[in-house]
């Protein structure tokens, strides 16, 4: 229940890498693209009114030209009108055509978009908590969260403004370069033999900046994830004074990131330079060209104006394509990223919080047999080595043993968190394998080791252990985990907010939230791990009365450091580096005068 409330809202603004596009890559997003299926008539009109409304912006300097030619009474391409009021009406009527057409492009692929990343990031959401626990040991909670908000927000701006953007430059530049064509094709003849030259030069060079940008934002996420680790662990840093030793492992990071950017930036100058000085260069060019052509009377003047702001228009569009490229990239990238959750193989759960209910009910006997098991992600260390137990429905059963000896690694197991390699738990005689995943968690309550509350209220903090539970039955759990008391003494009472992660409560109210909810769930296995490891002998009491009002009529796995809180279990299991070295009732195992229990027991009561 891990839950890392710390927003990497940095990571959001940050870079993200590009991807190449290949056919791999475009199969990804083809994935992707099926959530806009429900929106395909909303896209399509959005697609033909961003066409028009490409289109009719190429009419503009068309028109312009024709109005400058008919003040001098010329007659322009002969398409146009010689009369100034008629050209005047007609341009007045696109501006009015493509306000209309804006709106529609404009709302419409910001719905279509909106809609359908909420639906992606729901999958990907409900996805990513459904995944197996091995999944999470492997990665950052920062990294994971990254891929909710940073890489959709990248495929959303790509699907809301990139790709129509790309599209109307698309159209702009051949539309363009098709009506230079018709005014002069000596001129347009010019222009594309110079363009080429200079188009790729300036992608190149782009495309080297955009390296050394790379790798400042590699440092950058770097210098984040200090921020990152330092805030989760900022108890830790204060007790240990270690703030200015964190200050300065920031700033030095941070100055990295800034040479590298002021390196670029160089380079950024440079390039800026070069643009100004060809592209300019260009038009230029093209307006002597293009004067002498007017006093040889090939050309007219409002001609000439109409093509060098179709040159503007195309140059500016092609600059322009490599930006959206590399944004297109980076999406494609962004899609990897969340088409590769989407992929993995996650845990089978009910989807919809009303079929959340138990089908095969388990009577409370639960089996370990031959049970060997290691940690997928640390294959080399088992942690179980041929572990066997029964504890009978309604029986108390205590597990001891020394640090790391793999107590809570068997509760998990029981919770199916993990499977073993090798043998097998049952339930009930049947193998858990029988039992869907839901059945047996339902099943199943935890009083953790570490209690981990959620942000909210106690009530909600309760009512996690039963989502449609009663204010009646909240407050009687409350009242049997020894809880109503410190709870009514709070001046918001149940509204109580716990702050992140509980950390307003002391360990022991956690504690006994954290048996409220599992007395809420009413579970037929119970299992305590060290549910009083943390707590004064007062408090110690008070939990450990609401834990034997817990454990009536259940199966209880109890484990335990202090034996005090054992001694009464139906039977008490010894385990040491993974094995069982002893098994029996408290007093069975006294009398075995080597072993560890009897050993653990005369440090803790000195008998
Ligand atoms: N998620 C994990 N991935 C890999 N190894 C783990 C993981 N959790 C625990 N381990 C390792 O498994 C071993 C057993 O850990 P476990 O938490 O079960 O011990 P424990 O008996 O509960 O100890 P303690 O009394 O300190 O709580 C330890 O060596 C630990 O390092
Ligand atoms: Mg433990």
């Amino acid at each position: 229940m891990a839950r890392a409330r710390l927003n990497s809202g940095n990571a959001a603004e940050a870079e993200l890498p590009k991807a190449k596009i290949n056919q791999q890559s475009l199969q990804n997003v083809s994935k992707l693209l099926t959530y806009l299926k429900p929106y395909r008539l909303k896209f399509a009109g959005a697609l033909f009114f961003l066409i028009l409304s490409s289109l009719t912006g190429l009419a503009f300097p068309k028109l312009l030209g024709g109005i400058i030619d008919a003040a001098k009474g010329d007659i322009n391409g002969g398409i146009l009108p010689a009369n100034l009021n008629s050209i005047g009406l007609i341009a007045f009527a696109i501006l009015f055509i493509q306000a209309i057409v804006s709106f529609f492009r404009v709302t419409w692929f910001v719905q279509i978009a909106e809609n359908s990343i909420a639906d992606i990031r729901r999958d990907t959401y409900f996805k990513l908590i459904t995944l197996p626990m091995n999944f999470f040991s492997n990665r950052r909670v920062g990294e994971l969260n990254s891929r909710i908000s940073a890489d959709l927000s990248q495929i959303q701006d790509t699907l809301t403004t990139t790709f129509a953007e790309m599209l109307r430059q698309i159209i702009l530049m051949i539309g363009g370069t098709i009506m230079m064509a018709i005014v002069s094709g000596k001129l347009a003849l010019i222009l594309l033999l110079i363009l080429p030259i200079i188009v790729p030069i300036a992608v190149f060079f782009g495309r080297f900046i955009r390296t050394l940008s790379k790798e400042a934002q590699d440092q950058l996420a770097e210098s984040n994830t200090i921020v990152e680790e330092t805030l989760q662990g900022i108890a830790s840093v204060k007790a240990f004074v270690n703030e200015a030793f964190e200050a300065g492992r920031y700033d030095k990071s941070i100055r990295r990131v800034a040479n590298i950017a002021i390196k670029g930036a160089k380079f950024r100058g440079l390039f800026a330079s070069f643009v100004v000085f060809c592209l300019f260069g260009v038009v230029v060019g093209v307006i002597w060209y293009g004067a002498h052509l007017v006093s040889l009377k090939q050309l007219k003047v409002g001609e000439l104006t109409e093509f060098v702001m179709f040159a503007i228009l195309v140059s500016a569009s092609l600059g322009s394509l490599p930006e959206q490229y590399a944004n297109i990239q980076k999406a494609v990238g962004a899609s990897e990223r969340v088409i590769e959750i989407l992929n993995e193989n996650c845990e089978v759960v009910s989807i919809r919080e009303t079929e959340n209910e138990v089908k095969q009910k388990i009577e409370g006997n639960l089996e370990f047999k031959n049970v060997r098991f290691h940690y997928p992600s640390r294959p080399e260390i088992e942690v179980l080595k041929d572990v066997s137990f029964l504890a009978n429905a309604g029986q108390k059963v205590a597990i001891v043993g020394p640090s790391g000896s793999g107590k809570s690694t068997m509760a998990a197991l029981i919770l199916q968190f993990y499977h073993p390699q090798s043998g097998e738990l049952f339930f009930d005689g049947k193998a858990a394998s029988s039992f869907s995943l839901t059945d047996i968690r339902n099943q199943v309550a935890v009083v953790p080791q570490d209690v981990m509350l959620f942000g909210g209220t106690i009530r909600e903090n309760i009512a996690y252990g039963k989502l449609k539970a009663t204010e009646e039955e909240i407050l009687q759990a409350a009242q049997r985990a020894n809880a109503h008391n410190f709870i009514s003494t709070f001046p918001e009472g149940y509204d109580t907010v716990v702050g992140e992660r509980g950390v307003k409560l002391s360990g022991g109210q956690r504690q006994r939230i954290a048996i409220a909810r599992a007395l809420l769930k009413n579970p037929t296995i119970l299992i305590l791990d060290e549910a009083t490891s943390s707590l004064d002998s007062e408090s110690e009491r008070l939990v450990q009365e609401a834990l034997e009002v817990l454990m009536k009529n259940r199966t209880s796995i109890i484990i335990a450091h202090r034996l005090s809180t054992i001694r009464e279990a139906d039977k008490i299991i010894v385990l040491e580096k993974g094995t069982i070295i002893e098994s029996g009732s408290h007093d069975d195992l006294l009398k075995n005068e080597t072993g560890l229990y009897r050993y653990l027991s005369g440090l803790q009561f000195e008998i």
